[in-house]
């Protein structure tokens, strides 16, 4: 057997020796909560205080997110709720991904040349997959959860009839997709103040938004599925140039999916499964790099060697990952210690593999703060890692008129023709070829990390670059640090295609870029800091309990 394999399956063992030895673990002496903002952070609390848990908490934070960073996420978009309940030690992961509406064709975003148009696939009704995330949080709290949905969902409604302080964040991110908004009269009406970005401090209210919830909190699925809401959705979507249905609203489920799981030097990794590729490409990627010292080597080296992981797992990624309900994923070869082992003997020491062999793409700049992620630890030890996106910053800028419902540009996120980038530089195949009814292919990584002695529960907006920032926070884990470290931690990234090592101002100091440089690699500065991750840390062995927002956000982690 080859050496890294035998490392491979010693770590296994190991981990499994520390799971039997720690069994018997307390519960954290107290409940934290890290989101993207503190309107959002302080709903999960107020829920905690009134006897909900985890699952209920997030089912507050995800509502009040669509409310207060609509940037990000929203009742119009989907995501990924990754779940442990202590009771029962279930993990789980509730795909509330959006899926193509049922009349969707494989080549509706090509042109009459057959060329792929983007302005369709991210701008407006067009571009909207079904949402999940309304689904997401009936399922959440009536199968999850302990306390009534509409209990839960009081303090989103409270934030949209009485209206938010708009920060310098959404003003920043509101005029990078000014123009769309404004073709969504409705849109126009809610976000912006006079047809233009509001003022700082301008007080937001949406009062359709707060309906729309409403609806939900008193009759779940069939609120916004169904009847007035449903009705209102199909034809606002339908008169603006969109193929939406009302079967398309009636047949959408959440599915509960086994979480992907793996081992990298002896830490427990639980993430994201298909149709996100972000557990996966982790994985893959710890896989190659578990047989490497990393802790020994120069950060030159280190970083390389961390680059070309990324390169191969990114690979992996655009060849064959897809929904999995459509398409048959290979994910007993990509997870295999085996197939790492194999993937890390292409990798030099002395130079790079080019992916450019294969195609040279050149990605279109893109924001890193679209989606959302926050994290939840509860005092029994229930934990909820989300990510929640509406894709690009404001989705698709479109509105149904009297929803409040921003609807999402997710179908951006399918590969409309193969190996020709999406708006993330990112390509596909077959696998993620548009069909109707199918899920699209998504970077989202709620994750959790645990050994002998301590959990994480991490994730991050970002777009394509979400899994890279996962894998160097979990690297930054196995190396001992804490939950600040991860969020502060500056930033690199590399996705196969475009063959450009990406990183944000800071992200790669002078001598590393001129060091990694000399090795082959090529660059791509991005012109502004990206991510969002809110983190938290347990410490099984002291009860004590660490949270952390990213410090180039908005967020709030606490504490209580
Ligand atoms: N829309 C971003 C993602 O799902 O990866």
């Amino acid at each position: 057997m080859p050496n890294s394999v035998n490392n491979h399956f010693r770590s296994f063992f190991l981990f499994i020796l520390f799971l039997a030895v720690h069994a018997a673990v307390a519960a954290p002496r107290q409940a934290a909560i890290a989101s993207a903002h503190p309107l959002a952070t302080q709903a999960g609390f107020e829920i905690l205080r009134q006897g909900g848990n985890a699952f209920d908490a997030a089912v507050a934070v995800s509502a009040a997110l669509a409310v207060v960073e609509p940037a990000g996420s929203g009742l119009g978009g989907g995501g990924f709720w990754l779940l442990h309940r202590v009771e029962d030690g279930k993990r789980v992961m509730l795909d509330g991904r959006e899926r193509a509406p049922l009349s969707a064709r494989r080549d509706m975003y090509l042109d009459k040349e057959g060329r792929f148009d983007s302005t369709r696939s991210i701008n407006g009704p067009l571009s909207a997959g079904i949402p999940g995330t309304p689904a997401g949080l009936v399922y959440l709290a009536e199968q999850y959860g302990r306390r009534p949905l509409a209990q839960s969902l009081a303090p989103a409604i409270r934030y949209a009839r009485e209206g938010f302080a708009v920060s310098e964040r959404y003003r920043r991110l509101i005029a990078f997709r000014l123009d769309v908004v404004r073709r969504s009269p409705a849109a126009a009406r809610i976000f912006l103040q006079q047809g233009d970005v509001p003022e700082a401090g301008f007080n937001l209210v949406q009062k359709n938004l707060a309906d729309t919830l409403e609806r939900l909190a008193a009759r779940g699925r069939a609120g916004f599925y169904g009847g007035e809401a449903a009705k209102m959705l199909v034809e606002g979507v339908r008169a603006a140039g969109g193929i939406w249905d009302m079967k398309d609203l009636a047949d959408y489920k959440v599915v509960e999916r086994q979480p992907i799981e793996g081992v990298y030097k002896g830490i427990r990794i639980t993430s994201a499964s298909p149709p996100s590729s972000g557990g996966v490409v982790l994985i893959e990627a710890l896989n190659i790099l578990s047989s490497y010292d990393l802790s020994a080597l120069d950060e030159i080296t280190r970083k390389h060697l961390i680059i070309e992981a990324m390169r191969r797992a990114y690979h992996d990624r655009a060849v064959y990952l897809g929904d999995p309900d459509f398409v048959p994923l290979p994910l007993p070869r990509l997870l295999s210690a085996y197939y790492a082992a194999g993937l890390r003997s292409t990798i030099r020491f002395d130079g790079v593999l080019p992916s450019a062999r294969l195609a040279g793409y050149v990605a279109p700049e893109v924001e890193g703060e679209n989606t959302t992620h926050f994290s939840i630890l509860d005092r029994e030890g229930n934990r909820v890692a989300a990510t929640l996106s509406i894709n690009l910053p404001f989705g698709s800028g479109f509105v149904p008129p009297g929803t409040g419902v921003l609807l999402n540009d997710e179908m951006d996120d399918f590969a409309s023709q193969r190996d020709v980038p999406n708006r993330y530089g990112l390509v596909g195949g077959d696998a993620n070829a548009i069909a109707p009814g199918k899920r699209m292919l998504s970077s989202m990584t709620p994750t959790f990390l645990e050994d002998a002695q301590r959990v994480a529960i991490l994730g991050t907006p970002g777009g394509s670059r979400i899994i890279s920032m996962v894998l160097l926070a979990t690297l930054e884990f196995a190396a001992g640090a804490g939950p600040d470290a991860w969020v502060q931690l500056p930033r690199f990234h590399h996705q196969y295609l475009p063959d450009r090592v990406q990183y944000e101002p800071g992200g790669l100091n002078d001598d590393e870029i001129d060091g990694l440089k000399k090795l082959g690699h090529r660059f791509k500065p991005v012109s502004r800091s990206y991510g969002n991750m809110q983190a938290i840390l347990w410490d099984k062995s002291s009860g004590k309990v660490l949270a952390a927002s990213d410090p180039r956000g908005e967020g709030l982690a606490v504490v209580q």
